[in-house]
């Protein structure tokens, strides 16, 4: 094991995530059907943003597409109308009934759906898959198993989304010093696999609303006010109308093997 699998898997052990799930003996979908403001985030942090439209420009239309982890269809909905078919893959049943209704408004129909995680998804039932992309989704304490399995069904490329740059000093400041990893630790498990992937970088500058910040940080002990102090303190709070706003500047990159 080298250096960046354990960096890999110290910070799967300690992400809130995980720490939700175990605490609370929650499965995947208990914890996203109690989330039902994660399309609102969304729509405040420019997320998904340029990365969306490069991922378009690198994928040959009428491609088959594997999103893992597709969530309410962030990538999925909008890659699908490049696509001749686009498997939705979640563990989350009600992540994945967004997603299908957001299709639905939008006249999308060659979205499959598939719930399950991606460990336990069968290969053969996936058929041939073009692209295969995984952002934000890989929570697997072994990530080369994860990885090699996204290359292994993927004929023409494999994206990955995951953060760059610092962790927020809010975040710190709501759970705690916690290990963490960026892309950088990814990249060195995927050259130790042998496999090189592109890097590019995108930052995102945004505003939120603060009762959705106190959604983002509903597990932490601090309070709605301990929160609003730290960001004021920061010069990170806009008394906005018609509601405050936090300030907040997020980076984001992007790995692509294309074969
Ligand atoms: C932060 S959301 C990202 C959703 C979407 N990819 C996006 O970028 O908006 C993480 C998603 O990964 C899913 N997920 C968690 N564990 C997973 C696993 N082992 N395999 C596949 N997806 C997983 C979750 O259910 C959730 O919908």
């Amino acid at each position: 094991m080298s250096k960046w699998t354990d960096e890999w898997r110290n910070f799967i052990n300690e992400s809130s995530y995980k720490h939700v799930l175990k605490d609370r003996g929650w499965n995947d979908d208990q914890f996203w059907e109690g989330y039902p403001v994660y399309d609102e985030i969304l729509s405040h942090i420019k997320y998904p943003g340029e990365i969306l439209e490069r991922i378009a420009t690198l994928i040959a239309p009428g491609c088959n597409f594997l999103d893992i982890g597709a969530g309410t269809g962030a990538f999925a909905i909008p890659l699908a109308r490049r696509t001749r078919k686009m498997i939705a893959l979640d563990p989350s049943r009600s992540q994945l009934n967004r997603l299908q209704g957001k299709a639905a408004a939008e006249g999308i129909e060659n979205i499959e759906i598939l719930n399950s995680s991606w460990e336990d998804a069968a290969c053969e039932d996936l058929g041939e898959i073009d692209y295969t992309l995984s952002a934000y989704s890989l929570f697997a304490e072994e990530a080369e198993g994860f990885l090699q399995k996204m290359v292994d069904v993927s004929r023409k490329g494999a994206f990955i989304v995951f953060r760059a740059g610092q962790v927020d000093p809010l975040s710190e400041f709501a759970y705690g010093p916690k290990a963490s990893a960026d892309y950088r630790c990814l990249q060195h498990i995927l050259e130790d696999m042998g496999l090189d992937f592109e890097v590019e970088l995108f930052a995102r500058d945004y505003t939120l609303p603060l009762r959705l910040v106190f959604q983002q940080y509903r597990f932490s002990d601090r309070t709605p006010d301990d929160l609003t102090k730290f960001l004021k303190d920061r010069g990170r709070l806009i008394m906005g109308m018609p509601e405050p706003l936090a300030l907040f500047r997020s980076e984001d990159a992007l790995l692509y093997h294309l074969s």
